[in-house]
Order: C-alpha cells, then structure tokens, then sequence
C-alpha cells in the first residue's frame, strides 16, 4: 500500500491529489491525531511522533510512505531515513525544485507552521540549488486553527492572511511555497492577498508527480503496491470533529478508523 503519515487530517489534501494521479493504488493513511497539530512542538518530540506513526504504516503494509505533513518533514525525514529502510517522499524538497525552477525574480516567499519555518529547512534547500535566490518566509500559525474551525470565509480570517503575507508582498516575490498541507483548502483567500501574478507552489501537487515518476520507474516496487479502493484512514484519537473535518478536507466523505 501507499502509506501516507500526517500529523493529523491536513495530510488528505494530499490524498485528495494521489486519488486523481494514482487512483488504481490503496492507500493506507495514518494521521496522528492525538498528538497534532505539531506546528508548534519540538523537533524531538515530532520526531518521536513520526517514528511511531511509521512503525504503523509498515506494521500495516506500506510499502512506500509519503510524509505528507511539512512540519513532520521538516522536522524528522532526516531521522526516519536514516532509521527505517522503507523510501520516504517527504514534502520540502519537490517544492523547493519546482519554486526554484519557476522562480525569474530570484525571489521566493514561504510560509508554514513555526517548525517548518523556523527549521529553515526550505530556506537551505532553496539556497543549496542556488545561493542567489533570495528567500523570504514567514510562520503563519493562526491559519491552520482558522481552517479547523471553518473560520475561512470570515472577514477576520483573510486580515490574518493579509496580515502575514504583507512583509512577503512587500519583497515582491514572483512565487510563493504553501509550506503545509492546510493551505490548499485557501489557495484562493492568499492568491488574492499576495496578488494575481505571484505563482502559488503547493508541494502536495510535486510529491505526487515525484510518486508517479518514481513508480514508473520502479517496477518491482509498483508491483508490490495493492490496487484497489479498501482505502484506510487511521486516526490516533477519533472524535466527530475529527470525522468532520476529514471529510472537508478530502471533499468525499470517508470513515476514519481509530487506530
Ligand atoms: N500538517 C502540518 C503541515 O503540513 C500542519 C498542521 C500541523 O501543525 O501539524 O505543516
């Protein structure tokens, strides 16, 4: 199966795009729930976190795993490599190639979680394709709480985003990385506010396209991937909330299964 790890339900907008590219593939989703958002925790802690949701995703059959998750890639794909054997798709790095590649201006705006951004794993992997691309990125830690709640469409949300994208406005970036897996859900409330001629990069959109490369050209590997539609998704604490929320996120509904 495709294992898919998330540090809770933000993970599915990343489901929503392996459904449309892959969708002859099972996918074995693990979202923790119970202990997300992680946006604002510690690197050890995520770490820990990842490493337990990774233990399920194989113990279940994954045989790939994507982290879905920005934070979590930030903060632990280095670690889970280097532990599990299993191939990693992490989040950080086919954004990064795609804003460098499309970037005229040499100079990119990110935004994300506290961890992601204050990681600055996207700031060096930008700057070690090419030192002369200005970055400019910045923590927006109210959005994702204003996405859970449904809070988008209220005036005080998009002065929020206003408000956070106003110092990477100012720097006239020419593309802009979603630097997590909520963002999505108001690419159009942040085309708006960072305006109509930045290109947005949403790094769900390149995992996928690197997962479908890298099936093509892996056929052992394709071939050991169940097809099918017995989708799971687990969730490591289960509440209606919760079983809302997926199904917003995703735009189907789905039943989540406590792990
Ligand atoms: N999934 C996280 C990300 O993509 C956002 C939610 C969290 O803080 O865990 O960065």
């Amino acid at each position: 199966m495709i294992g898919i790890l998330d540090s809770g339900l933000g993970g599915l907008t990343v489901v929503k795009k392996v459904f449309n590219a892959l969708p002859e593939y099972q996918i074995l989703y693990y979202g923790d729930t119970a202990n997300g958002p992680y946006g604002n925790k510690s690197k050890e802690i995520i770490q820990k976190y990842a490493f337990e949701g990774v233990k399920f995703l194989t113990k279940h059959g994954a045989k790939i795993i994507i982290i879905a998750c920005n934070t979590t890639s930030a903060a632990a794909l280095d670690s889970l490599t280097k532990e599990f054997r299993i191939i990693f798709f992490g989040a950080i790095n086919p954004g990064v190639r795609k804003a460098v590649q499309i970037t005229k201006d040499k100079k990119i705006g990110v935004i994300g979680t506290r961890m992601t951004i204050h990681s600055n794993v996207y700031q060096n992997a930008i700057k070690a394709i090419d030192a002369q691309i200005s970055v400019f990125a910045k923590s927006a830690p109210l959005l994702v709480p204003l996405i859970e709640e449904s809070w988008i469409k209220k005036p005080e949300a998009n002065r929020i985003i206003k408000n956070y994208l106003y110092p990477i406005k100012l720097k006239q970036v020419d593309s802009l990385i979603l630097g997590c897996n909520y963002y999505p859900v108001i690419k159009k409330n942040i085309q708006s506010k960072i305006g109509k001629k930045v290109k947005l990069i949403d790094p769900g959109d390149e995992v996928v396209n690197d997962v479908k490369m890298f099936l093509e050209q892996n056929p052992e590997i394709e071939k050991s991937l169940v097809k099918g539609s017995a989708h799971k998704f687990f969730v490591s604490d289960l509440t209606p909330k919760y079983q809302y929320l997926a199904g917003y996120l995703l735009g189907q509904k789905i039943k989540l299964i406590q792990a």
